[in-house]
Order: structure tokens, then C-alpha cells, then sequence
């Protein structure tokens, strides 16, 4: 059988998943700090259901429930590079009519006592409401992804592998127009309206858009926007230069570019996922979609690198991984479901001979 420290010193490419039956704070205590590249994992909800062996989630209280969660927390924190990111997928629950708001208490909780840098809070938009008796509170739509991370800068994040697609700037009748319909002309009657800019500043601002739209005939820009002082426009990042670059620069020179990434634009902090059909399972009925770990893969773990779910039920983060070509490793206390995510993940190979490294009690 494979020791799981072997297959995290190993550099061999391979990228079987590496399956680990047993309580997730044991396992992670045996693994050494600074492992992982990137953790994401969707732990039990609070008072929601019961899995097959048991584990976190069925708490008398709420608070003893973040306790648990957090202590696994503080391990993943160890295990994790420096330059790793931690993706957290937790839902809400009600007691009483009360909404608990669990997933931000843990957040904030993570935030104060464990120093983790919260970078986003991403809403996973299920795109169909809950099924829902209640007739005084709304249905619920989605759920929060958190992004933490150990450093504030230098955490590994590939931005490139998720902006999407800029459309290209075209040339129309001699005139080039970038890809939101920009064609100069009417920022040309701006700096020649604009009561605000002196005579030179006038120049230099003609001057610099002919520049700009050159080198979007060139290719080199798909899009722009222009700000000219007093040209009656809305402001980017506040409008004192005490606050903003950007105010100075309209202060100082009368006008400023914004220039949209040739690459494309960032994607945003809400995501359309419609969730697994769980209808009919027999055996496990919390999988998270393909699509909500498939992001944080390539945004924040390099090819070749290890992905880390100690809450991994039925493998989608292992499965995904090793579909993205990176090693990874689930833990779970129940074997039954790690068989099923084993074999989800047999096309990628089999560690272990299909043997389940086990951490007893
Ligand atoms: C929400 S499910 C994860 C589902 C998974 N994301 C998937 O796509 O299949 C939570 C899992 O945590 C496991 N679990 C609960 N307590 C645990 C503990 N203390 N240690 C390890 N696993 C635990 C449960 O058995 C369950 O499979």
C-alpha cells in the first residue's frame, strides 16, 4: 500500500487521486506542513444529514459545530503552502425560524483567530430555488465559495486561465471601433467642449487618443475608455486625488485612460452552476458539480500540483483534479463513498491497487 506521504514527495506526474479512509482532523495531523497546493472541500452542513459513518455536522449547537469545523481549519492552514489557496463551500441553516448564518461566522471566525486572508466570497448561483414549505421567507438560491488565503501577496493564481474571451476591436468604413463601439469621435468632441483644459493639456489629449486608437487598429488593445475634466463624466475610485490615483491624474494632466485587459476581463464573483442531479442516488446525495471545483483548479493550483479535500464524499474535487492534471488527495470517514470516488477516478489509474489506505482511530 502507498503511505500518503510517499505520494506527496513523489514527482512522478502520475495522477491517480490518493484515497484515505478516516476522520479528517486524524488525517490531516499525520501529513506534514506545507504540502498542498490548494484545498477545496465541502464539509457536512450544519443539522442537514445524516452520512454513513457519521462525523461533523449533527452538533447540538451551531457554535459547537464551528468549533469542530474550525479545528479541521487550523490543520488545512499547517498543510497548506504558502503560496496555497483554501476554497470553502459551506450552506446555512435554520433553528427555530432563526437563519443561523453559519457560513460567515465561520468566515469571520477563520478571519480573526486563524489569520486566513479572505480574497472572495463567491456566490454560487444555483440557478433554481430550493424546495421550500415556508410561506414568510423566501426560497434560497445560492451558496458561498470562500477564497482564503496564508499570504497577502505571492499565493499562486493563474488569472490568465479564466478571463473571458475580448472581442476583437474591427475597422469600419477606415475607422477602427474597439469592441464595445468606441470610435473616438465622441471623446474627440469631449476634449474640444471641455471648458476645463487648457490649451496644452487640449493637445496632449488628441495627441494621446490618436495614440490609443493606432494601437488598436495594430491589434495591440480591444478596448478603452477615456475621462476628460470637465467633461461631465462619471469618475472611476472616488473623485479626490487625496483617494485616487486616477483624480490626480485628472487633476494634473485633464484627462486619463482605462484600459481594458488584452487578454479579456476578469471573471466575477457570481457563478451560474446548476447543482448535481441527486435524485435517485442511493448511497450519497451531497456531490458538489464538476463546475464549482473546475475554477479554483486552474485559477489556483499549478499543473503538477497537489489539491487537498478532507471532506471528498463521492471524489468530484479528485476526479476533477486529475482530469486537469493535477494529483490530489480525499479524505473520508465513510468507505463506501470513497469506493464510489474510487472508481469515478479508475480512468486516471488506481493507487493502492484499489486498497483504501485506512487511518484508524
Ligand atoms: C457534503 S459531503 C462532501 C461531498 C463531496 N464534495 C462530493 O462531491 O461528493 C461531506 C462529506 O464529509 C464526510 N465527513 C463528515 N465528517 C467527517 C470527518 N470528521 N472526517 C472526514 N469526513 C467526514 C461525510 O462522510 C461526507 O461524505
Amino acid at each position: 500500500m502507498i503511505r500518503l506521504a510517499d505520494y506527496l514527495n513523489s514527482h512522478n506526474t502520475a495522477v491517480a487521486p490518493c484515497f484515505v479512509c478516516g476522520d479528517s482532523l486524524k488525517v490531516l495531523k499525520t501529513l506534514p506542513a506545507d504540502c498542498v497546493d490548494c484545498v477545496i472541500t465541502s464539509p457536512p452542513y450544519y443539522m442537514k444529514r445524516e452520512y454513513l459513518a457519521g462525523g461533523i455536522g449533527l452538533e447540538s449547537t451551531y457554535l459547537e459545530y464551528i468549533d469542530h469545523l474550525l479545528a479541521v481549519t487550523a490543520e488545512i492552514q499547517r498543510v497548506l503552502k504558502p503560496s496555497g489557496s483554501f476554497w470553502l463551500n459551506v450552506g446555512d441553516s435554520y433553528k427555530k425560524k432563526q437563519l443561523l448564518n453559519i457560513p460567515h461566522r465561520i468566515a469571520i471566525r477563520m478571519q480573526d483567530e486563524q489569520q486566513w486572508i479572505l480574497r472572495n466570497t463567491v456566490i454560487w448561483d444555483k440557478m433554481k430555488v430550493s424546495m421550500t414549505q415556508s410561506k414568510d421567507s423566501l426560497g434560497n438560491e445560492y451558496e458561498p465559495l470562500f477564497h482564503f488565503v496564508k499570504q497577502r501577496t505571492g499565493y499562486y493564481y493563474d488569472a490568465d486561465s479564466v478571463r473571458k474571451k475580448p472581442r476583437e476591436a474591427r475597422v469600419e468604413h477606415g475607422a477602427v471601433v474597439s469592441a464595445t463601439g468606441v470610435s473616438g469621435v465622441r471623446y474627440k468632441r469631449k476634449i474640444e467642449l471641455s471648458t476645463e483644459l487648457t490649451k496644452q493639456q487640449r493637445e496632449s489629449a488628441y495627441k494621446d487618443l490618436e495614440n490609443v486608437l493606432e494601437r488598436m487598429k495594430k491589434g495591440e488593445l480591444s478596448d478603452f475608455r477615456m475621462v476628460i475634466k470637465g467633461a461631465n463624466q462619471r469618475v472611476t475610485n472616488g473623485d479626490t486625488a487625496r483617494l485616487s490615483g486616477r483624480a490626480k491624474e485628472l487633476q494634473e494632466k485633464g484627462y486619463y485612460f482605462l484600459f481594458y485587459n488584452p487578454k479579456g476581463s476578469m471573471i466575477s464573483d457570481v457563478w451560474q452552476i446548476i447543482p448535481e442531479d441527486t435524485q435517485g442516488r442511493k448511497l450519497h446525495f451531497a456531490s458538489y458539480p464538476e463546475d464549482l471545483v473546475k475554477t479554483p483548479i486552474v485559477l489556483t493550483c499549478p499543473e503538477g500540483g497537489v489539491v487537498l479535500d478532507p471532506f471528498a464524499g463521492t471524489g468530484t474535487t479528485n476526479f476533477v483534479a486529475a482530469s486537469l492534471h493535477r494529483k490530489s488527495v480525499g479524505i473520508d470517514l465513510a468507505l463506501d463513498y470513497l469506493e464510489l470516488a474510487q472508481d469515478r477516478c479508475s480512468m486516471y489509474g488506481l493507487l493502492n491497487d484499489g486498497v483504501l489506505e485506512r487511518i484508524e482511530e
